[in-house]
């Protein structure tokens, strides 16, 4: 019988824990954490995320400010913004949600955000200091990621680990967190992406498997050797017609048919999602508190 990993409730126990440190803030005349999010155009799933990252502020007791741009914003104009939070002492973190309109250069944005402030840690000098194991904002995926396994007490060492997806937000960062030379990791990785060749070769072989391709119902049943550990980290919305919003999340494993072959297994929702926004929680007062950069 497969263990399924509740993203949800450790989640939810996480957020009781960051609202009593901010609320310790507060006792103690502190300044309380502030979040700013930037969010330009109006793309459907950008404005779901924010939602709940605004939600989620709110329930720990940390501020958050929405600023909104049309999708037809210059490239100057986004840049003054960053510059003007950078310099604002009140904001602690800030996040510019992606993906940004076309006529503007994603990692222009990115590199021009104060690291300090850089709660997503996509900023390069995170990402460096993330490599080398020295403190770093951790993106806020692989971040969750490795809280699941730390509170599952899933052993890492020495294990096959094999990433499916190579982006700089989960595949890139969760292959080298997986990697280090820590306790959460001393893994053996191999990284898979599109121009892979043998793919379920791999996976075969894999201790842990973290799909993070952004293909719905990828991995399969026949991919998954006995007592496997797999982490979804997809989200593909599709329409349905049995929800209120008009459609469901799917990830990017064939939970049905892989979770019996599983140790341990991420629903999707309610797996690696609710860490992700709780990550980013976690982010944000590590800036008001100056943790990682003193
Ligand atoms: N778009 C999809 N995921 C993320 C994220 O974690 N941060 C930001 N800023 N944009 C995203």
């Amino acid at each position: 019988m497969y263990q399924l990993i509740d993203g949800k409730k450790i989640a939810g126990q996480i957020k009781e824990q960051i609202a009593g440190e901010v609320k310790k803030i507060k006792q103690q005349g502190g300044k309380i954490p502030h979040l700013a999010v930037i969010l330009v155009g109006k793309d459907g799933a950008s404005e779901t995320y924010v939602a709940h990252k605004e939600k989620a502020c709110h329930q720990v007791g940390i501020h958050f400010t929405l600023i909104r741009f049309e999708d037809n914003v210059s490239q100057n104009e986004l840049l003054n913004k960053i510059n003007e939070i950078n310099n604002n002492e009140n904001i602690d973190g800030m996040i510019v949600q992606l993906p940004l309109p076309k006529q503007i250069d994603e990692q222009k944005v990115i590199e021009s955000i104060d690291p300090e402030k850089d709660v997503d840690g996509f900023h390069p000098v995170n990402v460096g200091r993330m490599v080398i194991g020295i403190p770093a904002y951790i993106s806020a995926t692989p971040a969750g990621i490795m809280e699941l396994i730390k509170h599952y007490n899933i052993d890492t060492q020495g294990k096959s680990c094999v990433v499916i997806g190579r982006s700089n937000i989960v595949g890139k960062p969760m292959s080298i967190l997986m990697m280090q030379k820590k306790a959460l990791g001393n893994a053996t990785v191999t990284v898979c992406h599109s121009r892979t060749k043998n793919i379920k070769e791999l996976t075969l072989k894999a201790d842990i498997i973290i799909a993070a391709l952004g293909q719905a119902q990828f991995l399969t049943a026949d991919m998954v050797k006995e007592g496997a550990v797999v982490i979804d980290v997809g989200t593909t919305r599709v329409k349905s017609d049995k929800t209120k919003s008009g459609w469901k999340l799917l990830g990017d494993v064939k939970f049905d048919e892989v979770a019996p072959k599983c140790s341990y297994i991420t629903p999707v929702p309610g797996g690696v999602g609710p860490m992700t926004i709780v990550s980013l929680l976690k982010n944000t007062l590590l800036a008001a508190q100056k943790k990682i950069y003193n």
